[in-house]
């Protein structure tokens, strides 16, 4: 999208070079209207987002609310700005386009429309041509964007994080009881409720199979890696929900592990009270893939300070063919630009997904429209560049004469690579002994 806003830049440098007049706006820039025109695209593309608080999506929530006339009226100058500018709605992924299901983004059209708008003093018009309000899920859920789950596990006992807390890593579990889940199940969504504001960094939320003691082995406890990975959500993260056919095993008797990053400024009174959740959907119909949540990574790497452009990559051949669901690229304040490539057994390349300007704010996972077939023998790499100078330190407040390594403090570096995939067998014969 970028790109194609240089393109226009330099096609309307060129036009004024040679004396040809740049398109103009629409003609009837005076009768477009908010209820009429503008709301439909606010609507379509900016109120998931742009609404009020106390809902549930992460870090996705903005600030301001554009719900009405008089609550979009003062940010118009604002809008124009960031939609011209191809900031708003937020979309990092360069390419490739068309393939994620939730890309956001504005065509040419709408964004003058929303410009003609503006130049003509922000118009209300005629409510009677609004649109009728859309209808969030979260209203009549309980708060779950995705609808009202089938269960959801909350940890059984809240937990203060203290007023001297400034980073701090921590692992809950809850062992699922004969009457909270009496059968295993197969799921296909699930949501997170940090239950801390923005006082929760991120959160992951693990599973492990029943173990024959019904408890977690003490060795296990520290580990949050114990069992599969549902997600991590952080800023700028949604909830999940699998395409047909596709699922994750959920058997009785399994434990959770809640596991918390939490960050603020420590002080007296600053510390809160915190009880997360994990809302479930159930999938009854047969489930032909299992999913893996996994992550291509690299934790072994040291960042080196004063450098711009430092690349940290790791890869991993796929031994079977295979599904691709989701990816997310993982960095901290340092990440500026991440990307995913496929190298096929033939030794053909296909670029997977490029972020060109990565930042921390948005941890964005980006969902494949439809699973994608790679064969088994195909390489998938990821690389994510780093930043470590005064100039980017400046601007996302970190240090630049550090060396980060791997770690889970907001001030470590990581580079990971999340991929959601389904080994294309059959789920029920995937694993033995099961169902
Ligand atoms: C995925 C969520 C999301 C969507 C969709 C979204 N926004 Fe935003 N928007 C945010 C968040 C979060 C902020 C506050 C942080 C920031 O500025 O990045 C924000 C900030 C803004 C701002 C304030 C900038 C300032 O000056 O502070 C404007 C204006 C804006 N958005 C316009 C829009 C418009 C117009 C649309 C739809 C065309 C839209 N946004 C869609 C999440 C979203």
């Amino acid at each position: 999208m970028r790109s194609q806003v240089r393109v226009f830049v330099v096609l309307l440098t060129l036009g004024v070079l040679c004396g040809i007049a740049a398109p103009g706006q629409a003609s009837n820039e005076a009768d477009v209207t908010y209820y009429a025109d503008v709301l439909p695209i606010i609507q379509d593309n900016c109120q998931s987002c742009h609404r009020s608080e106390g809902l549930n999506l992460a870090g996705v929530v903005a600030p301001m609310s554009f719900m009405s006339y008089a609550e979009t009226r003062p940010w118009a100058r604002a809008i124009a700005q960031k939609v011209e500018a191809h900031e708003m709605p937020p979309w990092y992924a360069s390419a490739p386009n068309g393939v994620f299901s939730n890309e956001r983004g504005l065509t040419d059209e709408e964004i003058s429309t929303i410009l003609s708008w503006v130049d003509a003093g922000a118009p209300a018009g005629d409510s009677a041509d609004a649109p009728a309000p859309l209808q969030f899920a979260e209203e009549a859920s309980g708060g779950w964007s995705l609808g009202t789950p089938d269960f959801v596990f909350q940890l059984d006992e809240p937990y203060f994080v203290d007023d001297e807390v400034y980073d701090l890593n921590i692992s809950f579990f809850k062992t699922l009881t004969e009457e909270e889940l009496p059968d295993n199940v197969w799921i296909r969504g699930w949501e997170f409720k940090t239950g801390a504001g923005s006082v929760a960094h991120h959160m992951c939320g693990f599973v492990r199979g029943p173990s024959p003691d019904g408890e977690v082995a003490e060795a296990d406890k520290g580990a949050a890696g114990a069992g599969y990975l549902l997600t991590c959500i952080a800023e700028g993260a949604e909830a999940v929900m699998l395409p047909d056919g596709y699922g994750l095993e959920l058997e009785a008797g399994s434990t959770i592990t809640y596991n918390m990053h939490y960050h603020k400024q420590p002080g007296e009174g600053s510390g809160v009270w915190t009880q997360p959740e994990i809302a479930f959907f159930v999938e009854e119909r047969p489930v032909e893939y299992r999913v893996i949540n996994d992550s291509i990574g690299n934790t072994g790497f040291e960042l080196p300070p004063g450098i711009s452009d430092y690349r940290i990559g790791s890869g991993r051949t796929f031994e079977q063919d295979t599904y691709l669901l989701t990816y997310w690229p993982h960095g901290h304040l340092r990440a500026k630009a991440a990307r995913y490539t496929a190298t096929y057994p033939d030794g053909r390349e296909e670029l997977l997904l490029d972020v060109p300007e990565y930042t921390q704010g948005w941890q964005e996972t980006y969902k494949l429209a439809e699973p994608k077939l790679i064969p088994k023998g195909t390489r998938v790499d990821v690389s994510i560049w780093y930043d470590n100078t005064p100039d980017r330190g400046a601007r996302f407040d970190f240090s630049p004469a550090l060396t980060p390594g791997h770690g889970p403090r907001t001030d470590d570096e990581m580079s990971l690579g999340f991929i959601g995939y389904a080994v294309a067998v059959d789920a029920e014969t995937s694993t033995e002994g099961e169902n």
